[in-house]
């Protein structure tokens, strides 16, 4: 599909995504939007066929790989930025991109309440067997209710691990633990004060309504959280050092009747020990949104009625995905017309002035390289590089 033929600038996107608002934006800057209407992962030779010898920008998917040879070919096609559709950029090599001169952009604020919900969807429905349920109803093997049948957990009072509380896990803290009256254990190598103080003053609102205090306590070591918790749910990226954070020591650490949650990169999580240990705890429970090599699964994972997986919905909201295709355009629309990159991108308050009608701001919502590349920013407050992952 091509928009705005006569446009000066050529745009490849290597998906066809939701709404309309940044095909507008787009337009607005004068690009002429080339839109892959494949719904198979692009490899990196469809990729360089996609945006040939010449290419203005691209607008890519985080299950493509964009290595450094990729975006090398990418900038020698006279590209300005390469925008990703997400938040996560573990798939690009942005260092590779950042000694090519080359701005990534990505598309934090709108993801963070709707993948958070995401993830307390699949910590209840792995703790109360949901998907059992359903199968059990499809099967018509339900014949009438029986006061042990598919019992669960009840997270109430309970206590909540969260490894990486950043954006999401800050999020989805805050709905379990007001929710539940959780007591919470956090793992992060940064302390996340503004979550801390929430939840304090949340303990002081119980304590005035006659009711017992939440905790909350960040620990220094990872095996102090998982032996503590009865909810273990992972928001950390995903480096070199992540990859495999929970493995088969760190699960046999967990409580036996523990529910595991993992809505934020698959290969934090090594599956193949996952499926292992599931199957030899039955009472263990897991909530699967992400994958190590996605669209596969571990083998074994697929037969084990303690899992629950749902195929990367984290950010599956209509609000959400249209309001990263517009972040992800207006990415590019600000580096074409040489604007500034926006203050800061921490929150979805800070990226709400494009998200309307009105006319965006004359900024790149987010380009993660920005400080590296030394591209100016509209005001004095820039983000860290943590508050843009
Ligand atoms: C992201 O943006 O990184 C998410 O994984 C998409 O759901």
């Amino acid at each position: 599909m091509i928009v705005n033929p006569g446009g000066s600038h050529r745009v490849v996107v290597t998906k066809e995504l939701p709404g309309a608002r940044w095909l507008q934006l787009l337009s607005a800057a004068d690009c002429r939007v080339e839109v892959s209407q494949s719904t198979e992962i692009l490899s990196e030779a469809e990729l360089r066929a996609a945006f040939g010898d010449h290419c203005d920008a691209a607008i890519g998917q985080l299950t493509e790989s964009w290595s450094a040879e990729t975006l090398g070919a990418l900038r020698a096609a006279g590209a300005a930025i390469y925008s990703q559709y997400a938040v996560g950029y573990d798939n690009v090599d942005v260092a590779a991109a950042t000694r090519l001169g080359l701005p990534v952009g990505n598309t934090p604020g709108v993801l963070t309440e709707t993948t958070a919900q995401l993830a307390v969807a699949l910590t209840f429905a792995a703790a109360r067997r949901i998907a059992e349920g359903d199968r059990v109803m499809r099967a018509g093997a339900y014949h009438g209710w029986l006061p042990s049948m598919l019992l669960g957990a009840l997270i109430y009072r309970a206590t909540l691990g969260i490894v990486g509380a950043g954006r999401v896990g800050g999020a989805y803290a805050r709905m379990m633990v007001e929710g539940h009256k959780m007591d919470l254990v956090y793992y992060d190598v940064r302390l996340n004060a503004e979550l801390e103080a929430y939840i304090a003053d949340y303990a002081a609102f119980l304590v005035a309504h006659g009711e017992q205090p939440v905790t909350c306590r960040r620990v220094g070591a990872l095996p102090e959280l998982l032996g503590a918790c009865d909810v273990v749910s992972i928001h950390a990226a995903l480096t070199e050092e992540t990859q495999h954070l929970i493995g088969a020591p760190e699960l046999a650490a967990m409580k036996e009747e523990a529910v595991l949650v993992n809505s934020s990169r698959g290969a934090l999580v090594d599956e193949a020990a996952l499926a292992r240990h599931c199957r030899a705890h039955p009472r263990f429970r897991a909530g699967l949104d992400v994958y190590e090599n996605e669209p596969a699964m571990a083998p074994g994972l697929a037969e084990l009625d303690n899992v629950v997986l749902a195929p990367h919905l984290g950010s599956a909201t209509t609000w959400t995905r249209e309001g990263m295709a517009t972040l992800a355009a207006a990415n590019v629309a600000a580096i074409l017309k040489g604007w500034p990159v926006w203050s800061a991108a921490r929150s979805l308050e800070d990226v709400l002035p494009f998200l309307g009608d009105q006319e965006p701001p004359h900024a790149a919502p987010s380009i993660v390289n920005a400080d590296d590349l030394g591209l100016p920013r509209l005001a004095a407050q820039a983000p860290t590089k943590e508050d843009q992952q």
